[in-house]
């Protein structure tokens, strides 16, 4: 069995403690690989080789960083279908959807080399003479990433690029689920020319390991996304030394389907984003909230098509839908279906686990007759379950998408404008989609949410580059004599 390694101060390392877990495909429950769990003497390894190439990285031209992240999109790109087929091995995504996550990956990649040659300031005139002002971005120093399994690629591009081609350097946590994907990345990287130290990777428990790189007080910002409630542990403890911290959390996102909507654009919008990626993207869309008039065909049709979704694994280009990543989601999963049955909702398909592999399959689920309150129109899942809720107006359904703790993605099928621009102003997300589902961001532009999704911070666009650097004002005084602001400025008006 390969054995994979850390990432440390350009070197793949074993763990100080020799200690190893096994990666494992979800749909065979094979083992594909053997990783590091790494020490906390690992952890302070990595941080510290990241602190000592600061100096040189934050100082190389950002044009010239910029060249390093051009070659390592281009290299992505020309191994695109190899990772794409890794990535449905390791994390049992489609094959499709897999090239799809290496795709955003080469995206950012391109996007971040490119802002080398922007990362742009403000420049504004002074309130006296002969006084110039600016503002210059600075990078925010080492930053510990945390990576979720679900964008095995994505993720951890859209977390790197903007970081790198900033000036920072960092330290990479991937899922334990999905390490290889993190690895082909960082290997890419280094070989793209990215020096020594600059990009580290450890891999182990996030409760150990994760948590090691929160409390490290030589680490300056934690950007991570993955649950509420670790969200919530890192905010708290990152607040001990002021780090900076961008989090990217859960979602319970609604697509409101409208009386007057397209029928069937509406239902291939819903199998899209409740089923895609076995709705186990924080953008999946778990709440249906259908006009009463449209309600009794959508859900027929909805529920036909659903019927027909294939299941299996990601590698079988016929599949519609791989398995989910573990046994601990595929009980998270169970554990919600009884919740529906016992809250009075009514299962209208599937609802069980299936086997057309040994591994972690479930099959696409639809409950009909949810209310707001149900406990599976609040809480999030992150599986192939759907929750079908009557709206008798646009009021009310905005009001019923809106009565959730989370606001990551929306969506509204209707072909009046008024109707659509409403749901843009009313709905509390990050995202509004109009005629299309709730998943699919494209990363030139900000991606995140608000409420307890995040923490008001943006992933990807322009925001990245805000992410991932301080702003720094320069006050440039050529007048050679001591001139006061707000004191000397007066002229009457
Ligand atoms: C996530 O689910 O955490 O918009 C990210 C989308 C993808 C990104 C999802 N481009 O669904």
């Amino acid at each position: 069995m390969q054995e994979y390694k850390l990432f440390l101060n350009g070197e793949w390392a074993d763990s100080s403690t020799g200690e190893t877990f096994e990666d494992i495909n979800p749909a065979t429950l094979e083992t594909i690989g053997v990783l590091q769990k790494a020490s906390l003497e690992d952890v302070l390894n990595a941080v510290d080789s990241a602190k000592d190439a600061f100096e040189s990285w934050s100082r190389t031209p950002a044009p010239q960083r910029g060249k390093i992240l051009f070659r390592a999109a281009r290299m992505l790109e020309e191994r695109k279908e190899e990772l794409a087929r890794l990535m449905a091995v390791e994390n049992g995504k489609i094959l499709t959807e897999a090239r799809g996550d290496v795709q955003e990956a080469i995206d950012m990649a391109y996007y971040a080399a490119g802002e080398g040659r922007r990362l742009l300031g403000e420049t504004t005139p002074s309130e006296l003479p002969d006084k110039f002002c600016m503002t210059v971005r600075r990078p925010i120093g080492v930053v510990g990433l945390i990576t979720p399994f679900n964008f095995p690629m994505a993720i951890p591009a859209w977390k790197i690029m903007p970081a790198l081609i900033s000036g920072n350097t960092l330290v990479l946590k991937p899922s334990s689920d999905t390490p290889l994907l993190a690895i082909e990345l960082v290997k890419i990287l280094s070989k793209a020319g990215v020096p020594k130290g600059v990009i580290n990777l450890v891999t182990g428990e996030g409760g150990k390991v994760g948590a090691a790189l929160v409390r490290n007080k030589k680490i300056a910002a934690i950007s991570f996304t993955g649950s509420l409630d670790n969200g919530k542990w890192i905010s708290s403890e990152a607040s001990q030394d002021m780090k900076r911290v961008s989090l990217e959390m859960g979602g319970k996102n609604p697509i409101i389907v409208m009386d007057d909507a397209d029928m069937e654009l509406a239902v291939d919008g819903v199998l899209w984003g409740a089923f895609g990626t076995t709705g186990q993207r924080c953008t999946a869309a778990s709440r249906v909230i259908v006009h009463e008039k449209m309600l009794p065909e959508f859900q027929k049709k909805l529920i036909e098509r659903a019927k027909q979704l294939k299941i299996g694994s990601g590698l079988d280009e016929s599949v519609d839908m791989g398995p989910l990543i573990n046994g601990q989601q595929l009980k998270k999963v169970e554990k919600y279906v009884q919740i529906g049955k016992d809250e009075g909702a009514r299962l209208a398909l599937g609802g069980s686990t299936t086997k057309p592999l040994p591994g972690y399959f479930f099959e696409p689920t639809i409950f009909t007759d949810v209310t707001a309150k149900m406990k599976i129109a609040q809480e999030e899942i992150f599986g192939p379950v759907l929750s079908l809720i009557s709206a008798e107006s646009l009021d009310q359904a905005i009001d019923i998408a809106n009565s959730v703790a989370y606001g990551l993605s929306s969506s509204i099928y209707t072909k009046d404008i008024k109707n659509a621009f409403l749901a843009i102003e009313r709905i509390e997300a990050g995202i509004t989609y109009v005629n299309a589902p709730t998943i699919g961001a494209e990363i030139h532009l900000p991606f995140g949410g608000v409420k307890a999704t995040g923490n008001g911070t943006r992933e990807a666009g322009t925001t990245a580059i805000d992410e991932f650097t301080e702003l720094k004002t320069v006050y440039f005084d050529y007048s050679g004599r001591l001139q006061k602001a707000q004191i000397d400025t007066q002229i009457d008006i």
